[in-house]
């Protein structure tokens, strides 16, 4: 900028203002000229009360001139450095959009949930529909209507967790085909997964908590051979279809008659290996014919209608499925563990 006159002061200023190089630097500056105490421009006013009076109006014009032709150079400045302020801030502070980003670590299916969906959904695919019951019971479903009377020695080999007198938590999803039967006519074909609870200390197959899917199917003309067919469609779906089945006679006072159900090991295709103790076999569920006294308990006809039922542990499946050592890393929740599924 320039004036059509000179003045020392107005080349000082230049000078000054352009070695300013920010806002705290322009500050000193507009102080050292235009601060009412001490700024030279003051000062340089304050003199003019001295001067002469016919040569005052002519010095104060340009005092004046000058004051402004400063502030005007010190505005300019400031906006100049504002701006630039402002360039530099946006270019400090972008980013690289293109980068690729951090992904948040997703939560996964719980293993025994992975392996129960799966198993809903070959049952589903086979006709069965899913229902729920209580995991509080009483001693009715538990045990009486299922033909298992007080004093009866079956109700020892399930140490149970009693809430009261009369009320337990499940020891079984048995109780579920009490509550169904006696709600719906045949025929029947229901799949009852849930939580189940035994007075069990913890180990590596052991469980206070453990999970069983339930399985009924009421119709006239129901045979073993269905159970056996249904379990043989439903190992090969969920293990390969070189999995067969075969049935042991056993006792469950539910059903008559009563079987274990073993399938051929997964691992070694029935040749015997750790996993199936070198038999080649793996016990898998209980199962049989629906007991008529059962039957007579929720008021069906056993002449006319005949079932089976099975109960098979959730947990003992997702360990064989997915290979596990041991079930406590079911409960643990060490994500280390659950987010390999
Ligand atoms: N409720 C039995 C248990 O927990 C398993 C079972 C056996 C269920 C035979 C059944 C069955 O429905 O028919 O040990």
């Amino acid at each position: 900028m320039t004036l059509e006159y000179s003045h020392p002061l107005w080349d000082n200023f230049q000078q000054d203002l352009s070695s300013v190089e920010d806002l705290p630097q322009l500050t000193e500056v507009k102080d050292k000229y235009l601060s009412r105490q001490r700024g030279e421009l003051s000062l340089e006013m304050r003199k003019l009360g001295s001067l002469p009076a016919e040569e005052r109006p002519q010095a104060g014009q340009l005092l004046n001139r000058l004051k402004k032709a400063v502030t005007k150079a010190l505005d300019q400045r400031q906006r100049e450095l504002k701006e630039g302020q402002t360039e530099r801030r946006l270019k400090e502070e972008t980013f690289d959009v293109s980068l690729p980003g951090f992904a948040p670590s997703l939560g996964s299916v719980h293993p025994i949930r992975r392996a129960l969906r799966e198993m809903e959904e070959i049952f589903v695919r086979m006709g069965f529909s899913v229902l729920v019951g209580p995991e509080i019971e009483t001693d009715y479903y538990n045990f009486e209507a299922l033909n298992i009377p007080k004093g009866h020695p079956a109700r020892e080999d399930q140490d149970t967790l009693y809430l009261s007198e009369n009320l337990l938590l499940r020891t079984h999803t048995s109780p579920v085909q009490i509550r169904t039967m006696e709600k719906h006519q045949p025929p029947l074909r229901i799949v009852v997964p849930g939580r189940v609870y035994r007075r069990d200390s913890v180990d590596a197959t052991h469980s206070p908590m453990f999970h069983q899917v339930e399985g009924l199917v009421v119709d006239e003309g129901i045979s073993m051979a269905d159970l056996k067919g249904t379990l043989e469609m439903f190992f090969k779906e969920l293990f390969s279809t070189e999995t067969r089945v075969r049935l042991r006679p056993s006792y469950f006072p539910f059903v008559e008659p009563g079987a274990e159900v073993d399938i051929s090991c997964i691992f070694c295709a029935g040749k015997g290996c750790r996993v199936c103790k070198k038999s080649g076999w793996i016990e898998i569920l209980g199962a049989g014919m629906v007991h008529p006294r059962v039957f007579s308990m929720v008021g069906y006809d056993s002449e006319r209608y005949t079932g089976f039922a099975w109960g098979m542990g959730i947990d003992r499946i997702a360990i064989l499925k997915y290979q596990v050592s041991d079930m406590r890393y079911f409960f643990e929740n060490d994500t280390r563990f659950l987010s390999q599924f």
